[in-house]
């Protein structure tokens, strides 16, 4: 499957095929000069060596360059060494850079691609599922700063995407369930068929198997590349569609649950709470509530903020960046396929849904929190 992504004068596509690593789509553009991957050792060592062989098979001139695996070396220290080591292997303004592995290589061989000598081309090479339909789609790079989590960075498309859903197999299981939400979560926010697929397809989600993924991986790719169409530099709004079920999730992941949490897993909270509060707020079917609920559940993701701080929750809610002024901004969604903003969801209703004790019982007690929200 190829999603043609078109932003401005750039173009672009996101290539998704089982076995595609196997027999890669060689572009004109590596046939001449030297190219870079740039990985991490256990990346490497799971598919790199082998995506390594077949270019230098078919001619390219291509080396790999590691950097260190996990999220606290998503730096300007990284940056630099990376571009030190470009320059070093000899890499011109011609060159491409290969950036192979999750969102966090992902991120930081953007953002030197973007900066290196001005900018060279870049392939992504996503391997979590995570990376395959989020961070790869949009053209968002870069690094952390002490003082917060993607401080510096550019918005910079690649040149091509290769995915393939063969890689996930060595995906350790909670990474894997984490991606899992964001695709349900593409489903809420623009596809009701792709929800309805992933319904259908509960065993094979949970086996991993390539063919159902591909769909998945394609039909999340295609909800978020349309909104970036719409809405490139993130200036018109329409972006914020994306943060469905995030405001929670980013209470969750910067307070009451940090470190405790993998970002799909709070998304996933955040998703539940987003839907029993579009019950009372944008008039969401009851149904559509259970039918999120049942699914995350069937994918093993948790979907109750049983256990966290109500308070502490409200609180870091209203520092969103969404929000202004005293109420609290959600994305809510009107039923399963299509969400809004919400600006002004007064603090006592969340804080009432997050204490409902009907919704800490469990999931199917869960749908009838609306009732119990107070305005
Ligand atoms: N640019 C964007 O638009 C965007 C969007 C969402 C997230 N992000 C960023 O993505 C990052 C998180 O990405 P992530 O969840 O992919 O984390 P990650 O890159 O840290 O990868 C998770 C772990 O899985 C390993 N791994 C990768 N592929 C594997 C495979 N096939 N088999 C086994 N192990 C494998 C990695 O080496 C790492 O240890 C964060 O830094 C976040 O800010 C960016
Ligand atoms: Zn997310």
């Amino acid at each position: 499957m190829l999603i043609k992504v078109r932003l401005g004068d750039k173009a672009y596509g996101i290539r998704v095929k089982a076995g595609l690593l196997e027999s890669p789509p060689i572009p004109r553009f590596l046939r001449e000069g030297r190219h870079v991957l740039l990985t991490n050792r256990r990346v490497c060592k799971l598919a790199g060596q082998g995506l390594l062989g077949r270019l230098r098979n078919a001619g390219i001139r291509i080396e790999a360059v590691m950097m260190p695996d996990g999220e606290r070396y998503k730096t300007l220290a990284t940056v630099e060494k990376v571009a030190d080591a470009l320059l070093a292997r000899g890499l011109t303004r011609k060159s491409s850079l290969l950036a192979m592995g999750g969102g966090v290589v992902g991120d930081v061989g953007g953002f030197v691609a973007s900066t290196y000598m001005r900018g060279i081309r870049y392939i992504q090479v996503p391997t979590t599922l995570l990376a395959q339909v989020d961070s790869s789609v949009g053209g968002k790079t870069g690094v952390n700063l002490r003082g917060g989590k993607n401080m510096v960075g550019t918005f910079y498309q690649p040149s091509e995407v290769w995915t393939d859903p063969t890689v996930l197999g060595t995906l350790p299981a909670r990474e894997y369930r984490a991606g899992l939400a964001e695709i349900v979560k593409a489903g809420i926010i623009g596809d009701p068929v792709l929800f309805r697929f992933m319904e259908g397809h509960v065993k094979e989600i949970n086996a991993r198997d390539p063919q159902a993924l591909s769909v998945l991986i394609a039909r999340a790719c295609w909800v978020k590349a349309k909104i970036v169409m719409e809405d490139e530099f993130e200036t018109a709004g329409i972006r914020e569609k994306l943060n469905f079920g995030h405001t929670l999730a980013h209470a969750l992941e910067t307070g009451v649950g940090y470190g405790r949490l993998r970002h799909g897993e709070a998304v996933a909270i955040g998703m539940a709470f987003a839907m029993l509060l579009s019950r009372e707020r944008a008039g969401c079917p009851r149904r559509d509530v259970d039918r999120v609920l049942a699914l995350l559940k069937s994918l093993g993701l948790p979907a109750s903020w049983w256990g966290y701080d109500a308070d502490s929750l409200v609180r870091l809610m209203k520092k969103d960046k969404k929000s202004a002024g005293r109420d609290v901004a959600e994305v809510v969604c009107p039923g399963i396929g299509s969400v809004k903003v919400d600006r002004n969801v007064p603090e006592a209703a969340v804080r009432q849904l997050l204490k409902n004790p009907a919704v800490h019982a469990g999931f199917h007690q869960a749908g009838g929190g609306s009732s119990h929200v107070e305005h």
